[in-house]
């Protein structure tokens, strides 16, 4: 989810077999090259992690929890619209805290506020939704250490619907950004996972169009809850769905060259449901439909 406008919206892509259609979730991220190493076929129906087998075998301390189970005292609420041309104004009525879980609800509703909360300018939105940015920052600190950065999501299935859950910093993208789920809720079976970097703010060095990747997974992730995980270090980041590797990207490929430029920047773990914005091509605003995401839990290990 980046905060300003990248190549991800350009669109059909031309791959060595043929041009993808305009409107396939695939063409506009571009990842066709990624798509059968990632595909997973083993998805399943409200998996939960074992996280004594992760800590008693000593390669993992816990070092962050929400279990949603009181309030969100870790989190900083965003209030104002966001980037990317997304439709919705984010505001704390659509996040509750309920039966152990977080729930952001985007709903369609007008609402006027500020265009985004570094610029009060009043804007009229047709939609409203939710956005929490942890008070925690995270990041590897040795050569060899890793971050686990860990939640277990039930993602929202309407069309138009863009739910994230990423970590990054300002200025954009000079800290980083690592995208652990991006989707689209007309496609329940597929999201991707991305990263960004760049020296300068606004401008990223990281090719969108060659690092995404789109994960297919054999079972819908809006009905019941997954896991989904990065683990970061200095040299991957390495993807998890349910407790398999979906994804690694490596520093040792060119077009992931800038991994290493995301060791020791500080990031802070955030989740949200945007409505539209150009993560979607040709999107038909009269087909919007609103809807919720569940997380359960987010976990950090290191
Ligand atoms: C998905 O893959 C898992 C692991 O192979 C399998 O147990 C499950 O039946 C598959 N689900 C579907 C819907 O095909
Ligand atoms: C909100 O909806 C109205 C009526 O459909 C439309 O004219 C307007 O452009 C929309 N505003 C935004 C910011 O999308």
């Amino acid at each position: 989810m980046p905060l300003s406008a990248v190549a991800a919206g350009a669109l059909c892509f031309i791959t060595m077999i043929s041009c993808v259609p305009a409107d396939s979730f695939i063409s506009q991220t571009g990842v066709e090259r990624d798509v059968v190493a990632a595909r997973t076929r083993n998805g399943k129906c409200n998996y939960d992690i074992d996280e004594k087998a992760l800590i008693h075998q000593g390669y993992y301390k816990k070092v962050f929890e929400d279990n949603f189970n009181t309030n969100l005292h870790n989190w900083k609420i965003w209030t104002g619209g966001a980037y990317n041309q997304e439709l919705q104004y984010y505001q704390s009525s659509n996040l509750k805290v309920q039966n152990g879980k977080l729930v952001i609800t985007a709903r369609k509703e007008t609402v006027k506020g500020a265009t985004v909360p570094s610029n009060p300018q009043l804007k009229t939105f047709n939609y409203t939704s939710g956005r929490i940015e942890s008070k925690t920052y995270f990041t590897p600190t040795k050569s060899f250490s890793k971050v686990r950065i860990s939640a277990r999501i039930k993602l929202p299935s309407g069309y138009g619907m863009w739910p994230a859950f990423w970590t990054y910093n300002d200025p954009w993208p000079t800290k980083g950004e690592i995208d652990i789920i991006e989707a689209q809720g007309q496609y329940p079976f597929q999201y991707t996972t991305n990263y960004f970097y760049g020296s300068q703010p606004n401008i990223p060095q990281t090719d969108a169009t060659k690092i995404t990747s789109l994960i297919t997974s054999n079972v819908s992730l809006t009905k019941c809850y997954h896991v989904y995980e990065v683990i970061w270090t200095k040299q991957s980041l390495i993807y998890l769905l349910d407790g398999k590797i979906i994804n690694k990207k490596s520093a040792s490929t060119p077009a992931n060259k800038y991994i290493p430029s995301l060791f020791g920047k500080l990031q802070r773990i955030t989740l949200n449901v945007a409505v539209g914005g150009n993560y979607f091509v040709n999107l038909d605003p009269s087909k919007i439909h609103p809807d919720a995401m569940y997380v359960d839990w987010i976990k950090v290990f290191t």
